[in-house]
């Protein structure tokens, strides 16, 4: 029996964006919860993902912009990167928001254990304490939500010159030959970051497109963009392996082909973490991949035991575990929320340019069964666009067709360009809200904004337009 000391509405492992969100917004509700976090509070999103990575881009973005200060009139020597300077700039950042996320948990008056916790029968947790011995406690609730670390590949161990997300974001200087394996979102925004900043980057992508899953019009964008960066993008081809020579390593790939670099960057994707979690003596089932097997409302086999995050097979992406994490505590407080419509979820890839969406591309709706129409148009018509320089790039919108050819139901809106992660949420709503063309095409935009942009591509799916 677990002391009543130890007894908790809430228990959650892990305390990433999934845990650490669950605590705040149950807290927030008014029930008793403890987090058990094994390392830091922030998880890979925090420490090892979203925001360092994110800070990099930054510091490129600043990079071209230096460099494109002549053609605005500003006259700045060549830009020379401190990437120590660039290291300690994105730690601060981190630390601080680990700080505001410590802060907050007390404030709401979570109990924070440091240490390992696996679950066993009856939602009891026992943690493994950093500073030694055991505690246990007991949740009428418990979420698992352990995340996920880097996958790697057979013949490209971590070590040197083989990194992974958590190296490439502790580096302190660029590399100057970088191979990118994987071409999917991680892989991007580091091959983005890397070339703005004049290493030499090759992308090595097993299928034949990079960033699949995307809307064919939007990768062919990316692709041009980086290819005028100088990024070498081989797709369809397989690495067979590697071998370290005295600068760096030789990797070897495709038919026989070798690449000599200083770093090689391994972004095939992440695998669920459920090693730690115990769960000896519950009805949790764990997949052949590791997820654990939930329900649509992260409800595990075993009652009262949730499991969100990157730890299921859902998008991995900290907003969606945020958004389970809301799901599971409305159903502890005895409320009936919706299952997330993870068809629907925003998506955001930081890369040069930027890519958002929310909902099918075309080839997918079409491939769903959709009668669509679909509008397109480019940033180079737009003023903002042309003021900050920045032309390449369109939004395109696809709608589902009515009996008499009009656009409908808006199904899903597709931005690559200048601060398109900032300018999904028109589009987002649109797609959630299931509104029609007809409906948002009365809303106004600002001008002169990117935004435009969206609003002038809804209004020519009414047949009429302004602009474009
Ligand atoms: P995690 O963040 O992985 O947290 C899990 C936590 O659980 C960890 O702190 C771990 O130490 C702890 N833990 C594990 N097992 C135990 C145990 N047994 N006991 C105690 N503690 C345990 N997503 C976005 O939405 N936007 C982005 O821009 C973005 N960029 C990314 C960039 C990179 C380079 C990477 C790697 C990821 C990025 N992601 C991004 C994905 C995002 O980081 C993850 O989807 C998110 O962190 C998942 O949250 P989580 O809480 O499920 O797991
Ligand atoms: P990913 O699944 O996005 O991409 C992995 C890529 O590697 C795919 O294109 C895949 O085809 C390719 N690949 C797999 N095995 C390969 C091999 N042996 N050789 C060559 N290519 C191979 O995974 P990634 O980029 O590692 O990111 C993991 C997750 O993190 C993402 O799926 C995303 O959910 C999240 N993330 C989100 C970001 C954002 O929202 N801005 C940024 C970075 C990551």
């Amino acid at each position: 029996m677990v002391p009543l000391a130890e007894q908790f509405d809430l228990v959650i492992i892990g305390g990433g964006p999934g845990g650490y969100g669950a605590a705040l917004y149950a807290g927030s509700a008014g029930l008793s919860v403890a987090i058990v976090e094994k390392d830091v509070v922030g998880g890979t999103c925090l420490n090892r993902g979203c925001i360092p990575a994110k800070a990099f881009l930054e510091t490129a973005a600043v990079h071209r912009h230096v460099e494109h200060a002549a053609e605005f009139g500003i006259e700045a020597s060549e830009p020379k990167v401190n990437f120590a300077v660039t290291q300690a700039r994105k730690q601060k950042l981190v630390d601080g928001l680990v700080r505001g996320v410590t802060g907050l948990l007390k404030a709401r008056k979570v109990v924070s254990y440091a240490g390992v916790g696996s679950l066993g029968a009856d939602r009891v947790v026992t943690v493994q304490l950093a500073d030694g011995g055991t505690a246990e406690i007991q949740g009428r609730g418990v979420i698992l939500a352990a995340g996920s670390v880097p996958r790697t590949i057979p013949g490209f161990d971590r070590g040197g010159p083989i990194m992974t997300s958590d190296e490439v974001l502790m580096l302190d200087y660029v590399p100057q030959r970088v191979v990118v394996i994987g071409g999917g979102a991680i892989g991007c925004e580091f091959a983005s970051t890397f070339a703005d900043l004049g290493s030499s980057v090759t992308i090595l992508e097993a299928l034949p497109k990079i960033l699949p899953g995307l809307d064919d019009d939007v990768t062919n964008i990316v692709v041009r963009s980086f290819r005028k960066k100088n990024i070498d993008i081989k797709t369809g081809v397989s690495v067979n392996g590697h071998t370290p020579n005295g600068d760096g390593t030789t990797v070897h790939y495709g038919d026989g082909q070798n690449l000599d670099v200083d770093v090689v960057i391994v972004s095939v994707g992440r695998r669920p973490y459920a090693d730690e979690l115990g769960l000896q003596g519950t009805a949790v089932q764990v997949d052949q991949r590791g997820f654990v097997e939930v329900d649509e409302f992260c409800r595990t086999g075993e009652p009262g035991v949730f499991a969100i995050g990157d730890l299921i097979n859902t998008p991995q992406l900290a907003h969606v575990g945020y958004a389970e994490a809301i799901l599971v505590t409305k159903q502890l407080l005895g409320e009936n929320p919706m299952p997330v419509r993870y068809d629907r979820v925003p998506w955001a890839i930081y890369c040069h340019p930027e890519v958002a969406w929310a909902g099918p591309g075309e080839e997918a709706a079409k491939a769903a069964g959709f009668d669509v129409v679909v509008a397109k148009h480019q940033f180079r018509g737009n003023s903002r666009a042309q003021i900050i320089g920045e032309l390449d790039g369109l939004v395109k919108i696809i709608a589902k067709k009515n009996k008499d050819g009009s656009a409908g139901q808006v199904l899903g809106v597709h931005m690559v360009g200048p601060w398109v992660t900032e300018q999904l949420s028109g589009g987002y709503l649109a797609v959630n809200w299931e509104a029609t063309v007809a409906e948002v095409a009365e809303f106004i935009q600002p001008h002169p904004s990117l935004t435009e942009l969206f609003g002038e591509t809804m209004l020519s799916l009414t047949g009429r337009s302004l602009n474009t």
